[in-house]
C-alpha cells in the first residue's frame, strides 16, 4: 500500500520559523515531524511514500534523502487550491488502497489495525473546537455526512488527519467531481467534501476512533508533543554538536550548534544555531541562530 503525506503548506501560524524552514521539518523530541511521521508508516510496513511539496519543498526533497526505510515520490502542488487538489495530484487511477496522513500531526493508533479494515476509514477524534475541523455525522458505524469546518457543527467529531482509502480510484473521481462543478468550501477544493460525494454515490466509510493525536501545527502544540514525546522517552534531546555548560533542561529539544550557558530550561525547542545565555525559560521555541532575550519573547501557557 502506498501513502501520500501533503507537505506544501506555508505554516504561517509557526512563522517566523517556517519562513526558513518547512514546518513538517521543524524537530519535535529531537527529529522532524515528518520523521516521527514516517517511523509510524514504515513500521506499519508501507514503504511507498508520496509527498505533495511546496513551500520549501526541495528542503523536503533533501531531508527524504537521508530516510532510509521508504521509497519516495514527490509532487509539487503549484497552485494553493485547497487539501482535496493537493492531493489530487498524488492519485492513482487504480483501485488500490492508500493511506493519507497529514504532514503535521503524529498519530499514536494501531497501524495495522487501521490499514486492515475492510472499509474506506476515517481516523476521528472528539475536539473542544469543531468549528476548526471537517466533522463526521454517524449512523451507527458508517458515516453518513461530513461537513468542512461547519459554522454549526452537528457533533464534536473531527477528522483528525489520518484516512483509509480503499480504492485511490474512487477518491480520484470525488475531487474530480468537485474540480469540474468547480464546488468549494472556503474557496478550496476539499478532501471532506470529495468524502461527500463519494458517500452519496454509495461508498462506505467507517469511523476510527484514534488514541492520540501530536498535533504539530502551532507553537502551543508542538511543544506540548515536545513535552508527551520526550516524558515518554524519560530526558531530553540533544544534538552531539550542542554545548550545554552550566545549566539544567527538563523536556528539551536542543539542535545543531546551540549553546545553553548558565540557565534553566524546561519544555524548550532550541532551533539549529540557537543560544540560551543566564536565562531561566519555559515552553518556548528559540528560533535559528537567535539569541535568546526573555524581555523579547513571551512564555507560552500550555
Ligand atoms: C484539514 C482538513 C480538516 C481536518 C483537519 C485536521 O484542515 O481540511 O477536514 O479536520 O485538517 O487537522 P486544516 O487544519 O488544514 O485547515
Amino acid at each position: 500500500m502506498r501513502a501520500i503525506i501533503p507537505v506544501a503548506g506555508h505554516g504561517t501560524r509557526l512563522e517566523p520559523h517556517t519562513l526558513t524552514l518547512q514546518k513538517c521539518l521543524l524537530p519535535v523530541a529531537g527529529k522532524p515531524v515528518l520523521e516521527h511521521i514516517l517511523d509510524r508508516i514504515t513500521n506499519a510496513g508501507i514503504t511507498d511514500v508520496t509527498l505533495i511539496t511546496g513551500h520549501l519543498g526541495e528542503q523536503v526533497v533533501e531531508f527524504c534523502t537521508s530516510y532510509p526505510d521508504a521509497n519516495f515520490t514527490f509532487v509539487e502542488q503549484k497552485e494553493r487550491l485547497g487539501l482535496g487538489h493537493a492531493i489530487y495530484q498524488g492519485l492513482d487511477s487504480v483501485k488500490d488502497p492508500l493511506l493519507i496522513v497529514l504532514g503535521d500531526s503524529i498519530f499514536e493508533l494501531d497501524y495495522n489495525r487501521f490499514l486492515s479494515c475492510p472499509n474506506s476509514t476515517i481516523g476521528v477524534a472528539p475536539v473542544p473546537d469543531p468549528k476548526r475541523f471537517g466533522i463526521v455525522e454517524l449512523t451507527e458505524d458508517r458515516i453518513s455526512n461530513v461537513w468542512e469546518k461547519p459554522d454549526n457543527p452537528p457533533s464534536n467529531l473531527a477528522l483528525i488527519g489520518i484516512y483509509y482509502i480503499s480504492s485511490q480510484l474512487e477518491l480520484s473521481m470525488g475531487i474530480e467531481h468537485l474540480i469540474k462543478h468547480d464546488i468549494r468550501t472556503k474557496n478550496e477544493y476539499q478532501l471532506t467534501d470529495a468524502f461527500q460525494v463519494m458517500i452519496d454515490k454509495g461508498h462506505i466509510f467507517n469511523a476510527f476512533e484514534i488514541d492520540e493525536c501530536l498535533d504539530c501545527g502551532i507553537p502551543e502544540t508542538l511543544l506540548s508533543t515536545n513535552k508527551t514525546l520526550l516524558t515518554r522517552m524519560e530526558g531530553n534531546s540533544v544534538h552531539d554538536s550542542a554545548v550545554i555548560t552550566n545549566s539544567q533542561i527538563k523536556n528539551c529539544t536542543i539542535s545543531e550548534n546551540c549553546l545553553i550557558k548558565n540557565s534553566q530550561l524546561e519544555n524548550v525547542i532550541v532551533l539549529r544555531g540557537g543560544e540560551v545565555i543566564n536565562q531561566k525559560i519555559k515552553n518556548t521555541i528559540v528560533g535559528f541562530d537567535e539569541i535568546f532575550n526573555l524581555a523579547q519573547t513571551e512564555e507560552l501557557e500550555l
